[in-house]
C-alpha cells in the first residue's frame, strides 16, 4: 500500500504546522505580545513629545500587533498625608493626569484611549491644553464618562492607583517619560527596537522599518538583521536581553 507512508507524511506535516505557533508565539503575557508601559505626566514637554511623535507613529505602524501598551499618567506627582495629589507642573497637570486616567478607565480599548490622550497631548505641545474638551468632539467620543469621573472621587482614586503603580517601579523611575519594555526600563528613543527584539513571532511591518523608529544596530530576536546607524547602546543595556532565537522560524 503506497498510500500509507504518504498519509503519514501529511499527518507529520500537519503536526509540525500545528506545533509551530505555540513555540513561535509565546510571549511574557501569554498572548505573544510584549508588555510595554509608559510612565509619564500630562504637561511634561518630553512626555507630550514622546506620546504625539514616537508613540503615535508606532501606533500607526502597527505597534499593537507586537505590544500590549499600558499608559500610566502620573509621573513625578506626590501624594500628601491627606491624600491630595501635587503635580510637577501644577494643578492643571493634576487635572489632565486625572482626565487621562479617566479616559483609560472609560475606554479600556487602547486604540480609543490613546487617541484621546494623543489629542490632549498634541494640545499640550502647543500649550493650548485648556481646550482639552475639544478632543471629545474631534474624536466623536461621549464626554460623559470622563467628565463624571475626573470631577469625582473615582478620578482621584484612579490617580492614586497610578501613583502606587509608579511608586512600585523597580528600579524606580529616574526620568520622564519612562518606558518599560517586557519588565525592563528602556531608552524612549529605542523602545521599538527592544519590543521587536523581545517579540518572538514573525516580524511584522513595524519591526522591518528600523530607520523610522530607531537607529541602533539591531539583530532582533526574530532573526531579522538591520544595519547600524552608528549609534551605540548604553552600557549594560544589552547584556540582559539576549533573547533566545526562534529556531523554527
Ligand atoms: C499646534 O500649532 C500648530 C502651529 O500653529 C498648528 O498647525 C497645529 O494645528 C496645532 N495643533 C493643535 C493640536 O492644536
Amino acid at each position: 500500500m503506497a498510500a500509507r507512508p504518504h498519509h503519514f507524511l501529511i499527518l507529520a506535516a500537519l503536526l509540525l504546522l500545528i506545533g509551530a505557533p505555540s513555540s513561535a508565539g509565546a510571549g511574557s503575557d501569554g498572548t505573544g505580545k510584549v508588555p510595554v508601559e509608559l510612565y509619564y505626566e500630562s504637561l511634561c514637554p518630553p512626555s507630550a513629545l514622546f506620546v504625539t511623535y514616537r508613540l503615535a507613529e508606532a501606533f500607526e505602524d502597527g505597534l499593537l500587533e507586537v505590544a500590549d501598551v499600558t499608559l500610566v499618567p502620573y509621573g513625578n506627582a506626590e501624594v500628601g498625608k491627606d491624600g491630595t495629589i501635587t503635580c510637577e507642573h501644577g494643578p492643571e497637570e493634576c487635572l489632565l493626569n486625572t482626565v487621562e486616567a479617566c479616559a483609560i478607565d472609560a475606554w479600556p480599548d487602547v486604540n480609543v484611549h490613546f487617541g484621546f490622550i494623543n489629542c490632549v497631548e498634541e494640545l499640550a505641545m502647543n500649550e493650548t491644553q485648556g481646550e482639552w474638551e475639544s478632543c471629545f468632539h474631534k474624536l466623536g467620543l461621549d464626554p460623559k464618562p470622563v467628565t463624571e469621573c475626573y470631577k469625582s472621587e473615582h478620578g482621584h482614586k484612579l490617580s492614586l492607583k497610578y501613583g502606587k503603580q509608579t511608586g512600585a517601579l523597580v528600579p524606580p523611575l529616574t526620568g520622564i517619560p519612562w518606558v518599560v519594555v517586557d519588565g525592563k526600563p528602556r531608552d524612549d528613543g529605542d523602545f521599538v527596537y527592544y519590543i521587536c527584539k523581545a517579540y518572538k513571532g514573525r516580524p511584522p511591518k513595524i519591526c522591518q522599518e528600523p530607520d523610522r523608529h530607531y537607529r541602533t544596530a539591531v539583530e532582533a530576536g526574530n532573526g531579522v538583521s538591520y544595519n547600524s546607524g552608528g549609534f551605540k547602546l548604553h552600557d549594560g543595556v544589552e547584556d540582559k536581553i539576549e533573547v533566545a532565537r526562534v529556531e523554527n522560524n
